[in-house]
């Protein structure tokens, strides 16, 4: 143990834990150890490469304050957020995937009756968003709930933003007796995450851009089944094949469909043109 060689060092830090009292905590620590070390022999940094990666986590910690977390956005952009989403949500193939949640979600937004707008600052192009919540076996779900949020038409979420008005573009519905839900949004633009910071210095230098590919985020719940938290994408949009967070799924990538006609723009209470998007949630029953 007192040998601290290059063949050695790797089972003395393993052994330094052999004490460890939680054992997963242990497991964990071991693993995290064993791959460091693999790393390092793989890379072989130099001692100034070494220090620029402890510079980077340092800038990374440095930038953080309760509005901006820039570990989670370093999560986000080397695959390791969705990776522990798809882990943690493996689920039977007719359940609706779930995506990153996002550092943009706000606790509060009222719940509105069915087919009100969401925009109260009115920029956009308008989009119907309807469909139903259901059962794995087809079942509507009454009275799920929808927790919707997307950004205006600038690509900012409204807390970003001064200039829109509070809590713009975000509300809750919940279904009918037939499980159906409508509610009208704007037709979502695909934005740059925060690129500013460290985050974004690590993705200029790998040749990358911080673009996310247009969405809507949904919180979807309902009483005695597993929520989901997702996001509908617009089919066609430039950045679906290299979203800056790897938030994508096939299988929520949706047509939003453009509408020219003025009276069915009244029904809806929109101006036309306007879009329309039809997606049924599928949400699993809890275990009993
Ligand atoms: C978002 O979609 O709101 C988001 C997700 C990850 C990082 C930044 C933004
Ligand atoms: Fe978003």
């Amino acid at each position: 143990m007192s040998d601290n060689t290059e063949q050695q060092i790797t089972q003395n830090v393993l052994e330094s834990m052999a004490q460890a009292p939680n054992p997963r905590l242990h497991a964990v620590m071991q693993s995290f150890i064993t791959h460091l070390h693999a790393f390092i022999h793989e890379v072989e940094p130099t001692e100034q490469e070494w220090f620029q990666a402890i510079q980077f986590l340092t800038r990374t910690g440095q930038i953080c304050d309760d509005k901006r977390q820039e570990f989670i956005l370093f999560s986000d952009i080397t695959g390791s957020t969705m990776l522990v989403d798809a882990i943690n949500h493996r689920a039977e193939e007719q359940i609706t995937e779930s995506t990153i949640f996002g550092p943009y979600y706000r606790e509060g937004a009222q719940e509105l009756p069915l087919g009100a707008s969401i925009n109260l600052d009115g920029g956009g192009e308008p989009a119907v968003v309807s469909g139903r919540v259901l059962s794995l076996d087809g079942t509507p779900i009454a009275g799920a709930l929808l927790d919707v949020w997307e950004t205006n038409e600038n690509g900012l979420y409204e807390q970003q933003d001064p200039g829109q008005t509070n809590m713009t573009l975000r509300g809750k519905f919940r279904t009918d007796s037939q499980g159906y839900f409508e509610f009208v949004g704007i037709k979502p633009v695909s934005y740059p995450i925060p690129n500013d910071g460290p985050v974004g210095q690590l993705l200029r230098a790998v040749g990358r851009h911080p673009y996310r590919p247009a969405h809507v985020h949904l919180l979807v719940s309902a009483e005695g089944f597993v929520p989901v938290t997702t996001h509908l994408f617009v089919s066609g949009d430039p950045y679906l094949n290299s979203d800056a967070v790897f938030g994508t799924k096939d299988s929520l990538v949706v047509d939003f469909i453009k509408n020219d006609s003025k009276k069915e723009a009244a029904h809806y209470g929109v101006q036309a043109p306007f879009y329309t998007v039809s997606y049924d949630f599928v949400l699993k029953p809890r275990a009993r």
